[in-house]
């Protein structure tokens, strides 16, 4: 069977993790799609950098609507970011009839709503496992693992970045200013860092997830946010003498009368499991009736960890693709659930 055609739009950080790591292991994907996953065009503002990642192996265009526009394209992969262009292009994308990878937790957590709504009406899948602490499949945990269970609540460090701070202060002792260059350096932090600092990418992902777990509509607006730009050294050096350490955590719970979805810096004794994930690891509990408590552990940022999700969804899509090329059947498993109305 001829292989299924990917377009990239975005090959930075993941956009390149995806590529090469789609190219490294294509045998095993291959056998696991049960085809083979060819990124066959690949769209970027900078089409130099762009043939340099691809060299022959992909058509390179400046424009990502030439992607959109090619019949031969099955699936696009948005790997931009941010909420503006890259709604434009998602939505552009379900209109033409492709199914959607995105990593970019700013635009589902904001957009969501509308993006699966569209999807669904055109019965194409829009994907988004690499949106939610990057490496870790917690987005196919909650949905397929987990399905049998009421969810109680979900917590955890879900912003490697500000994890890698806060461990780095703490440990070496190191500046503030100084930690976040490097988080960039290593393509942990987003284009606009303040969304990691302030909370605002966690409170994305914990959105998203909360979404999932509940079965409500994607409400942003209504999480508490708060980042850790506040904290001095010596807040991290109190807490140590406290027997604390202080993590950016990321919460969403049952309550009586709605869902709480909240992030911001908390106190977390040190000798708890998730007080000793370092670094820009992830960590995530879940708590199900049935199951009981479950936690979720791995790289939550960069460019491979997140291009291995990324890549699982193209995996899925392409099984369900085959099997369903005129998309007769909304795969509506991959939207978050039957919509009820609980407030946050
Ligand atoms: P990068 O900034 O590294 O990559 C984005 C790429 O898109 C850049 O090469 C950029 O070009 C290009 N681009 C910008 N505008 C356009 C356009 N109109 N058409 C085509 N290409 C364009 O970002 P990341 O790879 O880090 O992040 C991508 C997405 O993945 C984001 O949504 C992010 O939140 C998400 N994500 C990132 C993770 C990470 O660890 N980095 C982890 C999980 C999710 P130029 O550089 O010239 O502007
Ligand atoms: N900026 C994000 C982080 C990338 O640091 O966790 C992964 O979503």
């Amino acid at each position: 069977m001829k292989a299924i055609k990917v377009g990239l739009l975005g090959i930075g950080t993941v956009g390149s993790g995806t590529f090469n790591v789609l190219r490294r292991n294509q045998a095993e994907i291959r056998g696991r799609a049960g085809r083979g996953i060819e990124i066959a065009m690949v769209a970027d503002l900078n089409t130099e950098r762009a043939r340099e990642i691809v060299g022959d192996a992909a058509v390179v265009v400046s424009d990502a609507r030439a992607v959109i526009a090619n019949p031969e394209i099955d699936i696009v992969v948005e790997l931009i970011g941010g909420y503006g262009i890259a709604k434009t292009l998602v939505m552009e994308a379900i209109a033409a009839g492709k199914h959607v990878v995105t990593a970019n937790k700013a635009l589902l957590a904001v957009h969501g709503t509308e993006i699966f709504a569209a999807a669904s009406a055109k019965g194409v899948i829009v994907a988004f496992e690499a949106a939610v602490a990057g490496g870790i499949p917690i987005i196919k945990a909650l949905r397929e693992g987990l399905t049998a269970n009421r969810i109680e609540w979900i917590a955890g460090i879900i912003n490697g970045t500000t994890n890698f701070i806060l461990s780095e202060m703490r440990s070496k002792g190191l500046d503030f200013g100084v930690v976040l260059k490097e988080a960039q350096r290593l393509g942990y932090a987003e284009a606009d860092p303040t969304f990691d600092i302030e909370g605002v990418d966690a409170a994305h992902k914990a959105t998203i997830m909360s979404a999932i777990a509940f079965g409500i509509p994607v409400q942003f607006d209504k999480a508490h946010v708060e980042g850790i730009t506040q904290l001095q050294a010596a807040d991290i050096k109190y807490a140590e003498q406290l027997g604390y350490r202080i993590k950016l955590l990321g919460l969403t719970r049952r309550r009586e009368n709605g869902i709480e979805l909240r992030v911001h810096p908390t106190l977390v004794p040190a000798n708890r499991l998730i007080a000793n994930v370092e670094g820009a690891m992830n960590a995530v509990v879940v708590q199900g009736d049935a199951v009981g408590t479950t936690l979720y552990y791995g790289k939550g940022a960069g460019s491979e960890p997140t291009a291995s999700a990324v890549i699982a969804d193209l995996v899925d899509i392409t099984r369900l693709h085959t099997a369903d090329p005129d998309h007769r059947v909304p795969h509506l498993a991959f939207q978050p659930d039957a919509m009820n109305d609980t407030p946050i």
